[in-house]
């Protein structure tokens, strides 16, 4: 046996060493398994917060934090609220029995269901949905369960409204999804398992406004990284978006700005540099852009326009600057037109309308080539009215509007000056 041992001791230290290296192989292979399990299931770790990266990151930090994107949600405390609390305009009446008031006491902010004077149900604002541009919708905890609250604030008409997906009475009942709060907010962690509804989260696992994680991907190991190593000025485990493809650029928007996309996987698994594709079923039946509404899907109508078929560069980030509150900026963005549409560029197709005409419609090719029109989706219905009434959004269907144009000429005519940003709003 001894001797057998020995004259086939090579062959066993092998077949030792060989399972050996499968079982530390077979261990690396689970640890890993392991990271990219807790990756998914509680990728609320990797996050940093952006509080952290304006320690190195000081002036985007501090222009970020003035757009809607950063504004989007957040904690409803009395001065975020855009609507009034006031006595005889805290009022929603579905009709003369059936009345929600809006209520301010020192236990916080509440929606209250009146039938007949009588109370019946109140429900406290606990979070806001929408930096108020359009307008802002509330969220209400009921334990770990997020519901919609049934009042709306409509910015353009400075009222209270019955909140969109609502019937024109009084109901409580809408959850708000964790789809919702992947598109209005950076993370959230959620309790229930994927099929159960209403879904439910945890409260103190939620990262309140799309913020610079969403665009640059969770950055606790570039910010300990960046922290440890000062020496180093390159940077590490944080993406650049200038680095990645076209694609990659467009489908980070896209994730918020396609649209209703049907997901395929659960939500807040897609993140900035991954295919869009493999998270969501794309409907490319939409390609029609009259069929694209303008809410949302600022994506399908930008694809559908020559700018970005006829051309291999466009981007969303072509004309935004995400990291600045630019709206209004008119001029800025018809800049950004020109970089392709002057004289000196190589594909040269220029305004001849705009070069005949000697005025400062040249810094403005908005109003006329991605006119402000109604949106299907961010409509609410006022009080006593029958009808819901839209906000007004910039169509991303790029191209030439006879309509439009005919308006900003016999405005200008009419005023004998130069237009401004205050023209949409006066003709319509
Ligand atoms: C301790 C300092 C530090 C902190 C905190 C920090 N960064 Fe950085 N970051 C750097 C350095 C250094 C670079 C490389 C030089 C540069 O591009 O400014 C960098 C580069 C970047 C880049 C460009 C990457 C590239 O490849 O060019 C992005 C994007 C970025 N950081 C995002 C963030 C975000 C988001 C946070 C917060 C989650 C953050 N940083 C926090 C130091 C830091
Ligand atoms: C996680 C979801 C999400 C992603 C990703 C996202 N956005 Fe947004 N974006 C929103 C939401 C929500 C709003 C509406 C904010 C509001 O007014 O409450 C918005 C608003 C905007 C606005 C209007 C700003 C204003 O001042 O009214 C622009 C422009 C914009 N996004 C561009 C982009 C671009 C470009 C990208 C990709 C680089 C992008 N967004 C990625 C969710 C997202
Ligand atoms: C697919 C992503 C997406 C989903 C899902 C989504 N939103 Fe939005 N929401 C947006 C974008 C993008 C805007 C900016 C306007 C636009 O482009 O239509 C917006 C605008 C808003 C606004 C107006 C903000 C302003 O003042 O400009 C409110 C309020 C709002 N959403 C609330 C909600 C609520 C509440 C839910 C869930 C019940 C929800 N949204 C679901 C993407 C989304
Ligand atoms: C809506 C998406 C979005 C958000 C939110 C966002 N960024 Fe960016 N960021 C971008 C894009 C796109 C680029 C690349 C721009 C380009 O193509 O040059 C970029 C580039 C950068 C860079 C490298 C280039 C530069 O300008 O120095 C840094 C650093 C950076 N971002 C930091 C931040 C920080 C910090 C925040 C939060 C305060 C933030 N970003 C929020 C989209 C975003
Ligand atoms: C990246 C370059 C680029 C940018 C930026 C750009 N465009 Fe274009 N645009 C093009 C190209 C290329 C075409 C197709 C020209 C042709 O027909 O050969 C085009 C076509 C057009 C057309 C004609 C569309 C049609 O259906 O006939 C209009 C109008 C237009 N652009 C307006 C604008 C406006 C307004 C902006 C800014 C908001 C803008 N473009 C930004 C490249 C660009
Ligand atoms: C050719 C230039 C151009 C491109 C490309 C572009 N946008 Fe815009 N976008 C604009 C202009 C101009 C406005 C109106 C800005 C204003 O007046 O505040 C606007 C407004 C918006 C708004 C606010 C809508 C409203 O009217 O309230 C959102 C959201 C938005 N863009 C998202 C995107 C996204 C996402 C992409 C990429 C899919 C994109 N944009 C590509 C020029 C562009
Ligand atoms: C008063 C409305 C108006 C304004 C402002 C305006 N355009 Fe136009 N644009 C038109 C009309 C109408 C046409 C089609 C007739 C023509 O080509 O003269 C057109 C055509 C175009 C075309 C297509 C030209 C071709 O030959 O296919 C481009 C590109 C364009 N505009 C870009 C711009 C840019 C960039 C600006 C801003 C500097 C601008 N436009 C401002 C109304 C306008």
């Amino acid at each position: 046996m001894t001797v057998h041992f020995g004259k086939y001791r090579a062959v066993w230290l092998t077949v030792f060493a060989i399972i050996l290296c499968f079982f530390i192989f077979t261990m690396c292979v689970n640890k890993e398994n392991d990271q990219i399990d807790t990756a998914n299931t509680s990728r609320y770790n990797l996050f940093a917060g952006s509080e952290k990266c304006a320690n190195c990151h000081k002036e985007i930090y501090n222009s970020h934090i003035h757009t809607a994107h950063f504004n989007t949600s957040g904690i409803a405390f009395p001065d975020r609220i855009k609507g009034n609390f006031d006595t005889g305009k805290n009022i929603f009446a579905f009709n003369e029995l059936n009345q929600i008031k809006m209520e301010k006491s020192n236990a916080g902010l509440y929606q209250v269901a009146y039938i007949n004077g009588k109370e019946k149900k109140r429900e406290r604002f606990d979070l806001f949905f929408g930096s108020g541009t359009k307008g802002q919708s509330f969220g209400s905890w009921v334990q770990n369960k997020l519901v919609q609250l049934p009042i709306t604030y409509f910015t353009s008409a400075g009222q209270w409204s019955n909140s969109p997906g609502y019937p024109n009475k009084i109901a409580f009942n809408r959850p708000i999804t964790s789809r919702c709060l992947e598109c209005h907010t950076t993370y959230a962690y959620k309790l229930s398992p994927e099929e159960k509804e209403p879904e439910e989260f945890d409260k103190t696992r939620m990262i309140l406004g799309v913020d610079c994680e969403t665009c640059h991907g969770a950055g606790k190991m570039h910010v300990d990284f960046q922290s440890q190593n000062p020496a180093v000025k390159t940077s590490r485990y944080i993406i650049n978006p200038a680095a990645l493809t076209r694609q990659q650029n467009l489908d980070m928007c896209a994730l918020c700005h396609g649209g209703k996309l049907q997901k395929s996987k659960p939500s807040f698994e897609f993140t900035a540099g991954k295919n869009l594709a493999d998270y969501f079923a794309i409907d490319t039946a939409a390609k029609n852009a009259n069929n694209i509404d303008v809410h949302g899907n600022q994506y399908g109508l930008m694809a559908a326009s020559k700018c970005f078929r006829m051309t291999n560069t466009l981007t969303c980030n072509t004309c935004h600057n995400t990291h600045e509150n630019e709206k209004g900026k008119t001029e800025i963005f018809s800049q950004r037109c020109m970089n392709c549409h002057n004289t000196g560029h190589k594909e040269n197709v220029v305004c001849k309308l705009v070069a005949s005409l000697n005025n400062s419609l040249k810094k403005n090719c908005i109003d006329c080539h991605m006119p402000e029109q109604p949106s299907m989706a961010i409509a609410v219905t006022l009080q006593g009215a029958s009808a819901p009434v839209s906000a007004l959004m910039h169509t991303h269907y790029i191209k030439v509007y006879d309509e439009e144009t005919k308006k900003v000429l016999a405005y200008l005519k009419n005023n004998n000056k130069g237009i401004n940003k205050t023209y949409s709003k006066q003709t319509k």
